[in-house]
């Protein structure tokens, strides 16, 4: 496995390997790296020759009072199971590699970006959709894998590949869960040992939920309040949102006839955490 740190020199690379013919896949990442980031490194595997991880915590999709200083770190763990998982190259630029002097350019998916974690973090979506547009650029894949634990996110890279005519097919893949049912993430790290017991209630609060919906329950505003109520019968949680709505637009829905996603935002003490669900009724 390679190591670059430079822009120039990942640029290069890609050059190389497309002018050899090699298909490429991309897997965009912040570190700190869990089964639900292996799993997409196994996923590219399966659908390249070559696979490129990139380790960068992007300043820019980081609100001013969110976890960017503090934001978990272990590179040489990273870099080891990387390696086991057979990823080809990992990118691991400075933000000042990335946003050198005079910094202004940026890419808005407007209307996606607006709800749910867009209403709650200003101007993360912007930093995100620029930070990946970046990463193609320097990295041309032909591929690029993103986890459905980010539902939002992948909603918004695609419609940027959509509206942009990039040269990227965008795929996605499934959770990853704990074997209680708590999604993977990096910030799992921060809970403590009541917290962590809390935070599951974001599953099982989906599992209520489509279980109601398939029961029959149609009325979204019911499904969310049992939803409300039970995350909030959990000690240290605090809701930040429970969105049902449309999957492909993320339009509120209010009688559930087609599937629907349901997304969550919760404090868990000062750690917010993020579930969804894609439900049929
Ligand atoms: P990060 O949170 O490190 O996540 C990197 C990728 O791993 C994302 O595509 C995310 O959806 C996926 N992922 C995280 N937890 C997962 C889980 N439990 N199951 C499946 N996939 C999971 O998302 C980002 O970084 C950044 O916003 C980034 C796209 C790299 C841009 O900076």
């Amino acid at each position: 496995m390679k190591v670059i740190r430079s822009v120039k020199e990942m640029t290069a690379t890609s050059r190389e390997l497309r002018n050899a013919g090699k298909i490429t896949a991309l897997v965009p990442t912040m570190g700190y790296f869990h089964e639900g980031h292996l799993s997409l490194m196994d996923k590219a595997r399966e659908l390249a020759d070559k696979v490129i991880v990139s380790l960068f915590v992007n300043p820019i999709q980081f609100g001013p009072t969110e976890d960017l200083a503090t934001y978990p770190r272990d590179e040489k763990r990273d870099l080891s199971l990387a390696q086991m998982r057979g990823v080809d190259y990992m990118f691991i630029p400075t933000a000042g590699e990335m946003y050198g002097s005079g910094f202004q350019t940026s890419i808005e998916v407007s209307q996606l970006s607006k709800g749910l974690c867009g209403a709650s973090r200003p101007g993360h979506f912007r930093g995100v959709a620029t930070v990946v547009a970046k990463l193609f650029n320097i990295t041309r894949p032909h591929k690029a894998i993103f986890g459905q634990k980010d539902f939002q996110q992948l909603l918004v890279i695609k419609r940027m590949v959509k509206d942009l005519n990039m040269d990227v097919e965008i795929i996605s893949h499934p959770i990853v869960r704990e074997p209680d049912g708590l999604a993977m993430s990096s910030r799992n790290t921060y809970l403590s040992f009541e917290e962590r017991k809390s935070a599951l209630s974001l599953h099982s609060a989906l599992k209520l939920a489509e279980h109601m919906i398939e029961s029959g329950q149609n009325n979204s505003g019911i499904v969310a309040g049992k939803i409300e109520e039970h995350i909030e019968a959990h000690p240290h949680t605090k809701i930040d949102y429970v969105f049902i709505g449309d999957p492909d637009t993320l339009e509120p829905v209010n009688e559930i006839k087609a599937p629907v996603v349901i997304a969550l935002a919760v404090f868990v003490g000062s750690t917010r955490l993020i579930d969804n669900a894609v439900v049929y009724p």
